[in-house]
């Protein structure tokens, strides 16, 4: 049987009940200055500082997701994003859609319901985005998370992203990608990569379908920018009935 989105309410409908997420290690042990340190999200949590990390690229792949989805369907963002985000994002889906925020983070979600005040169709909790239990959204919107995380720990959050989608539904990831080989700024990033984000250059070795167990239900296409520093990787679900289709683009390389 078919679920019409629009007899859904906001609340997805999870197989598992919600248990309180535990902090994961690494992002302990590697991201606690950037998002587990009260004092530093005030300093970070500015459209400003994000547009300057992303090398003035924000908006455009802001855009580039919005440019995925419509007002009026239900979305789900599986991790908090420094600035507007959100609230842009919330704006845009309009009264008649809905978005649920949620990160593994106590202090993020914290942040965000700030931001989100305003919007009755919009509301934020703690989840790891390991560990969603399904969700039958429209959309998921997946912005700049899976370079922070190990490999075991994006292989589970690509399937549990995939799994939060309903037929016919998509998962959308803006993330880092291999730039050209060219690009002025590939010593910087592989500088800052090998300094502060040590996941990252997985995202520059595999192909975001590859950490995906599932591939029979989902076709995958892929378009980069900034020289191909960024990509936007979309996985559409293409049914239950688990037909296999053709992959957008081949996947160079199995992840180990
Ligand atoms: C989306 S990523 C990076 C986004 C971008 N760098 C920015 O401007 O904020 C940052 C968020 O991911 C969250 N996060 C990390 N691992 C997570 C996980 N396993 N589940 C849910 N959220 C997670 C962090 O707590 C943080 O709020």
């Amino acid at each position: 049987m078919s679920v019409e989105p629009s007899a859904l309410d906001c609340t997805p409908y999870p197989r598992r009940r919600a248990v309180p997420a535990a902090v994961p290690a690494y992002l302990e042990e590697t991201y606690h200055w950037a998002y587990l340190s009260p004092r530093n999200l005030k300093l970070l949590d500015r459209p400003s500082i994000v547009s300057a990390i992303l090398w003035g690229n924000y908006r455009r792949l802001l855009r580039m997701a919005l440019a995925e989805l419509r007002p009026g369907q239900r979305v789900l963002q599986p991790a908090c994003v420094y600035g507007d985000f959100s609230p842009v994002l919330a704006e845009f889906l309009g009264p008649e859609g809905c978005l649920d925020v949620t990160d593994v983070a106590p202090l993020q979600i914290e942040n965000c319901r700030r931001k989100l005040r305003g919007f009755r169709h919009a509301k934020a909790q703690v989840r790891d985005a390991a560990d969603l239990g399904g969700g039958g959204y429209d959309a998921v919107c997946c912005f700049f998370l899976l370079h922070e995380l190990p490999d075991g720990y994006k292989r589970k959050v690509v399937d549990a992203l995939l799994d939060s989608v309903r037929p016919g539904g998509k998962v959308i990831f803006v993330d880092y990608h291999r730039p050209h080989w060219a690009h002025p700024l590939k010593p910087v990033m592989s500088l800052v990569f090998d300094r502060l984000e040590p996941f990252a250059k997985g995202l520059w070795d595999f192909e975001i379908a590859s950490y995906a167990a599932q591939t029979a239900r989902f076709d995958w296409s892929k378009r980069t920018c900034f020289a191909g520093l960024y990509q936007i990787s979309v996985a559409r679900c293409c049914g239950r009935a688990g037909r296999r289709r053709a992959w957008s683009r081949p996947v160079a390389r199995a992840v180990p």
